[in-house]
């Protein structure tokens, strides 16, 4: 049973699938099954939205209690290390931390010798695998398979842990997956440099972020030549498939990968993903604090 929840490729398919079930049970109005008390904390380094707020509520709703920390206001800035400080959270108690670190990889020295469960809800350009599993629920619930469904990932695939994580995942699962990017963003992915058939054959389209804080940018770059070769346009909207569907996994830079009317246009799933993901994080916490029984 997995004990921790760190990159997509340590997942099983059965894990996945797993997930996605008591996701949909939770969705449908389940009650939570820990037998006991669990204690988690939420250490976020990095800034984040949607996936703080989201563990947050998760871990409330399934009956555990949550330990605030605050990386602002914490013993890091005087130095302490990132094994002290989750080794020392270890010692109150603590079942559960719930990490976003810039460092890529952040969770291989945490792994040596610290007795706390580990989700990993990103870390530099490495993985966000909450954020996948969450893209997976979406995409099952509206195909309800993956075996052959056409996913095209669109932007700044190489500093992208959405873009590795989903890719990996969804691999696994039996679905397409292309990439349509700058050379400059492809990194170790074989990509297309320009929409060409890929707007009339995706079931789903995938838009990333331009990444500004991680210095993205390449020589020639502007926010109006980017959408003019690369963003999903209005125009670009009206040559997909009736059925397929827009992701993104927020936040969004309207008007740059996305333009903004399409936000909200009847086949985005944009917020609708931010929901499935309460669900999802239910399911990760209940399946990893349970592991620890
Ligand atoms: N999608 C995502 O990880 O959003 P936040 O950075 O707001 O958590």
């Amino acid at each position: 049973m997995m004990k921790n929840l760190l990159s997509m490729d340590k997942v099983s398919t059965e894990e996945i699938m797993t997930i996605l079930q008591r996701a949909a049970e939770f969705e449908a109005g389940a009650k939570p099954q820990l037998e006991k008390d669990y204690y988690v904390a939420n250490l976020f380094f990095e800034p984040s939205t949607r996936t703080k707020t989201s563990f947050e509520s998760a871990e409330r709703r399934i009956g555990a209690t949550v330990i605030p920390f605050d990386a602002a206001f914490s013993s890091v800035l005087k130095g302490e290390t990132l094994y002290d400080t989750v080794k020392t959270i270890q010692q109150s108690g603590i079942d559960a931390v719930v990490i976003r670190h810039k460092e890529d990889a952040y969770y291989e020295q945490l792994l040596q010798g610290l007795d706390v469960a580990i989700i990993n809800a990103g870390d530099g350009a490495g993985q966000h695998p909450s954020q996948s599993l969450l893209d997976l629920y979406t995409i099952f619930k509206e195909f309800g398979r993956f075996e052959g469904i056409n996913v095209t990932i669109v932007g700044d695939v190489s500093h992208s842990r959405v873009a590795k994580s989903d890719a990996t995942a969804l691999k696994k699962l039996g679905a397409n997956v292309q990439f349509v990017c700058p050379p400059q963003w492809q990194g170790e992915f074989e990509a297309h440099h320009n929409w060409d058939q890929l707007l009339e054959q995706s079931d789903v389209i995938m838009l990333l972020r331009v990444q500004h804080e991680r210095n993205a940018a390449y020589e020639g770059f502007t926010v109006e030549g980017y959408r003019e070769v690369y963003g999903l346009t209005v125009e670009r909207e009206k040559q997909m498939k009736d059925q397929a569907i827009i992701m993104h996994p927020a936040p969004i830079n309207r008007g740059v990968e996305i333009d903004s009317e399409l936000v909200e246009c009847e086949r985005s799933r944009i917020f609708a993903q931010m929901k499935n993901g309460l669900y999802i994080r239910m399911a990760i916490m209940e399946y990893i604090l349970k592991g620890r029984n």
